[in-house]
């Protein structure tokens, strides 16, 4: 059966209850391990996409200072990768994070990711700041995207 669309009549967004429920399988698809994730996840809003009952992606937000909110995580389930869906959940954290005051957004990801860094450029974020060595001084093993080891976090804002 083909992968449906984003569709806002019957895809939900919902905030969790993160003492019931963390959708690590998820989380884990944009982050290398649980204890990365934990180093952000307990201070984050976590917005899971219900499809048909079922988690289909992820994002969780985490607030910087008074103007400033980053998305920390973000990932869609990979059977449903490529359909617009990331796109939708990037316009929903923007949404929730204006309607709250947040002035700006932002987003972190390897150099080396390519299509992400691609996806975040075309939801209208732009690269600010690069964080060197992220990828070398925070995680044990070499982490590898697309033949590339990971090295740097490249970091990109929008403005609401
Ligand atoms: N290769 C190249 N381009 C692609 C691919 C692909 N595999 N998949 C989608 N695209 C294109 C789409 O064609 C679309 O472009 P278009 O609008 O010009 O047609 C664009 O990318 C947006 O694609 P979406 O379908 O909206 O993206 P998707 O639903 O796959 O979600 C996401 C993107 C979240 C990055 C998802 O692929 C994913 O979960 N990846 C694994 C986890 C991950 O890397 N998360 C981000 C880490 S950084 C962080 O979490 C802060």
């Amino acid at each position: 059966m083909p992968v449906k669309a984003y569709n806002s009549l019957t895809d939900r967004v919902r905030l969790i209850d993160k003492s019931k429920e963390l959708p690590y399988d998820l989380l884990l698809l944009a982050d290398e391990t649980v204890e990365s994730i934990n180093k952000y996840i307990f201070q984050s809003d976590v917005y899971v996409l219900e499809r048909d009952q079922q988690n289909i992606a992820v994002y969780a937000l985490q607030t910087i200072n008074d103007d400033t909110v980053e998305i920390k995580n973000i990932a869609v389930d990979t059977s449903f990768q490529g359909h617009g869906i990331g796109q939708e959940l990037l316009k929903d954290a923007m949404n929730r994070a204006k309607e709250s005051g947040f002035k700006r957004i932002v987003i972190g990801t390897g150099d080396a990711g390519i299509h992400q860094l691609y996806i975040y450029q075309k939801a209208g974020f732009e690269m600010f700041e690069i964080r060197h060595r992220f990828f070398l001084d925070n995680f044990p093993e070499p982490i590898f995207e697309n033949g590339i080891q990971l090295k740097h976090m490249v970091m990109l804002k929008k403005d609401l």
